[in-house]
């Protein structure tokens, strides 16, 4: 693995944040039903391939161990020296001389045009900090791929008709209608969205969610146990959030949907959906 220097910082991640991503799981890593729908798609877009190049945005260990298992090319991105050094540890497939990763900033990193078969990431467009950066990494990917080639993300969307009021979801859970992970995400991107989300910008402030939660603690409303769980998983960080109809048109300046699969051993995968797309000619 060739770790490449990195030039430009974008949002940061604190360096304990970074270091417990080592110990992630679903939702923030893709669940097991999530990687066979990776690879699945993986399989697809690479059909007749020969010498398959991808693309990782991110350093997501599960998407870098799908590729490298199917014998591709691989080079992974992302800005943050913690991240990659603290996910290094997870890739199962290390012995494999075919993976590059380079500490950049995905919207800056000189790549060469036609030069890939396939673009991965886990969730990369939400730690984007306006709908002009998405537009302009979804255009330059797209002239990274060949002109037969695919994008395949896993991307957190906006369900208008979704709702998770307090009371409801912390009742659903207690009774074991809902597992910890849907319990978690949809308090963290539903609950108290409103409060959180600015339209016009369209950054969703975990910091106010998470002030939310602890009032709902000090009133009471949710144990020790619940809060301090929850808290594990608390982030200052901004997400950059879509909704669905508006998501799909900007994917469409650029390419045409193929599938979209929504995993279903978590709720939360509804709005987290895998989009395979493919390069528009
Ligand atoms: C793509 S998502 C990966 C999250 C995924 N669910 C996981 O757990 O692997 C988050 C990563 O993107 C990186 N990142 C965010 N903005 C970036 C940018 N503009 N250029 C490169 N990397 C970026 C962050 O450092 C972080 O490691």
């Amino acid at each position: 693995m060739v770790v490449v220097k990195k030039q430009k910082k974008v949002q940061s991640w604190p360096k304990q944040m970074a270091r417990n991503r080592k110990k992630r799981r679903p939702p923030t890593a893709p669940s097991i039903g999530e990687q066979k729908t990776y690879e699945k798609f993986l399989k697809q877009a690479l059909k007749n391939k020969k010498n398959p190049k991808v693309l990782i945005l991110g350093v997501t260990p599960e998407l870098r161990n799908i590729a490298l298992k199917n014998n591709c090319q691989v080079v992974s991105i992302d800005i943050s020296q913690e991240i990659i050094k603290a996910m290094k540890t997870s890739i199962k497939y290390k012995g494999f001389k075919k993976e590059k990763v380079i500490n950049d900033n995905w919207l800056t990193v000189p790549l060469l045009k036609n030069s890939f078969d396939l673009v991965m990431g886990d969730a990369p467009l939400t730690n984007l900090l306006s709908v002009n950066e998405v537009r302009k990494l979804l255009f330059k990917v797209r002239k990274v791929l060949k002109p037969d080639g695919f994008l395949l993300l896993r991307e957190l969307i906006h369900l208008s008709n979704k709702k998770a009021p307090f009371k409801k979801i912390v009742s659903d859970y207690r009774k074991n209608k809902i597992k910890w992970e849907d319990f978690f995400m949809d308090l963290r991107f539903y609950t108290f969205f409103n409060k959180a989300y600015n339209p016009k910008n369209k950054l969703l402030s975990a910091d106010k969610i998470f002030q939310e939660i602890e009032k709902k603690y000090q009133q009471g409303e949710l144990t020790k146990k619940e809060y301090q769980r929850i808290m594990i998983l608390e982030s200052r960080i901004k997400n950059l959030v879509l909704f669905k109809g508006k998501f799909a048109k900007l994917l469409k300046e650029n390419f045409s949907i193929i599938s979209i699969k929504i995993d279903k051993e978590f709720r939360f995968s509804q709005y987290l959906p895998i989009y395979l797309l493919k390069n528009k000619k």
